[in-house]
């Protein structure tokens, strides 16, 4: 069975890009599941850094189909900008395919993301701004446009009109804006866009099928994670689709047989941006420190993460709503001048030692982490490539916690670079 996915088990930007890129050089196809331009995947790649929202990174292999799955949103006049630059560099983007049923974003999605936003107040979810929610909640109304109704221009027009009808009477009764232009429109995506999109719609369903039947590998490239998904994270902060293994699903028409590796990717220590419960947030020096250091700062929006001490108690859930079969662990060596390390092993709420998840949210947004202190290595470790070259507070550092999440830790980032990770196996 050879379909692997790639998912982020805590509230994204735990370096998933480096990993599924590490991962992709043995696959024929890299598909990405649901999201859109609200991810941010950094890569760096003999040098160069490659910062991708839309495109699978499997792009920066000749050898691979990159696909955009039915279960993402495409803007796709960001889709357009992220090819020429990727072509600028030298990357040929001729092999990216986009499925026929992904929904498009439009204007009046990112218009109406930012207008929602500022009517939430104190209560926004500090969402990327950039329309995913409204996309996802047409598509959900049964009025979205797909990227297949740009090959016929009735089509099209017929369903903007229903659709931007919805929008407009949204965006000047209720919010006391102008409404978006009809035609407008249409010259962007008609015109401007359609040309260059049209070659790329494909019938991904028959695309990811056919490869797996010729015993081709696959693998399911997630956005955002674990606890940003609709159904499984910290809602109502999360965003609109599902990160989680299960939407590798759904987003890109498999059933669960296809799948052998399910890798959960973990930072070191955890990040959130936005609003909503952390439990191992830092307010203090050493979580500016992590901030600096591991420059935690959006790679789209440019906004300051939140930081904190890792979470295994987070971690064991994600193990459990994705079926991890394995951890790939990102940024140890941000540890690297730190004098000890704490990890929450549970939490502590009104008295009693919480060991999972609560499903009360009202319970993590109460709860007092529960820490072990685990000694630093106050040495640079980023050039290290096998494990018995690590320093032995590292390594305890990973088998720590391996025994709190109860799955292997096979691949530990190291530094921003393509070689700068360790591989190991369970024997360690
Ligand atoms: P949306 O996806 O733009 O609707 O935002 C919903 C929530 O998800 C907000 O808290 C965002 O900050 C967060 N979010 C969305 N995409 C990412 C990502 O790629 N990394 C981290 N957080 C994200």
């Amino acid at each position: 069975m050879p379909a692997t996915i790639v998912v982020g088990t805590q509230w994204g930007d735990e370096g998933k890009g480096k990993f599924t890129d590490l991962v992709a050089k043995e696959m024929n196809l890299v598909v990405r599941y649901q999201g859109g331009h609200n991810a941010g995947h950094t890569l760096v790649v003999d040098g160069e850094k490659f910062a991708l929202q839309l495109v699978p990174s499997g792009v920066l292999y000749d050898h691979i189909t990159p696909v955009i799955g039915n279960g993402v949103v495409v803007d796709p006049r960001v889709l357009l900008a992220e090819m020429d630059m990727l072509e600028s560099k030298g990357v040929d983007t001729s092999r990216l395919r986009v499925s026929g049923n992904a929904h498009l974003i439009f204007p009046y999605h990112q218009e109406l993301d930012a207008l929602h936003e500022r009517h939430l107040g104190k209560n926004k979810l500090g969402t990327t701004k950039r329309g995913i929610g409204p996309a996802y909640a047409d598509r959900a109304m049964r009025v979205g446009i797909r990227a297949q109704d740009l090959l016929d221009e009735k089509i099209f027009k017929a369903k903007l009109e229903v659709a931007l009808d919805h929008a407009n009477q949204i965006l000047t009764r209720v919010y006391n804006r102008l409404p978006v232009d009809f035609d407008e429109i249409c010259d962007i995506y008609l015109g401007t866009c359609k040309p260059r999109i049209e070659p790329l719609i494909t019938d991904a369903i028959d695309l990811v099928h056919t490869s797996l039947e010729s015993g081709g590998h696959v693998l399911f490239e997630g956005a955002q994670a674990t606890f940003l998904d609709l159904d499984h994270g910290t809602y109502p902060f999360v965003t609109s689709s599902n990160p989680t293994a299960g939407g590798a699903l759904t987003g890109a028409g498999v059933g669960p047989k296809h799948i052998d590796r399910i890798i959960g990717v973990a930072k070191a220590y955890v990040t959130r941006v936005g609003s909503g419960p952390f439990p191992t947030e830092l307010f203090d020096e050493v979580g500016d420190h992590l901030v600096d250091v591991g420059k935690e700062f959006g790679t789209n929006t440019g906004r300051r993460r939140r930081p904190g001490w890792c979470d295994a108690v987070m971690l064991r859930y994600a193990v459990r709503v994705n079926s991890l079969t394995e951890i790939a662990l990102t940024k140890l060596d941000i540890f690297d001048a730190l004098d000890s390390m704490k990890v929450c092993v549970a939490y502590e709420h009104e008295g009693k030692r919480v060991e999972q998840l609560p499903y009360h949210q009202s319970v993590l947004h109460n709860c007092t982490p529960i820490y072990e202190e685990l000694p630093g290595w106050n040495s640079d470790i980023s050039g290290i490539t096998e494990r018995h070259d690590l320093p032995k507070e590292a390594s305890d550092y990973i088998s720590f916690l391996e025994q709190q999440v109860g799955v292997p830790i096979n691949l530990v980032g190291v530094g921003p670079g393509r070689s700068q990770f360790l591989h190991f196996t369970n024997d360690g």
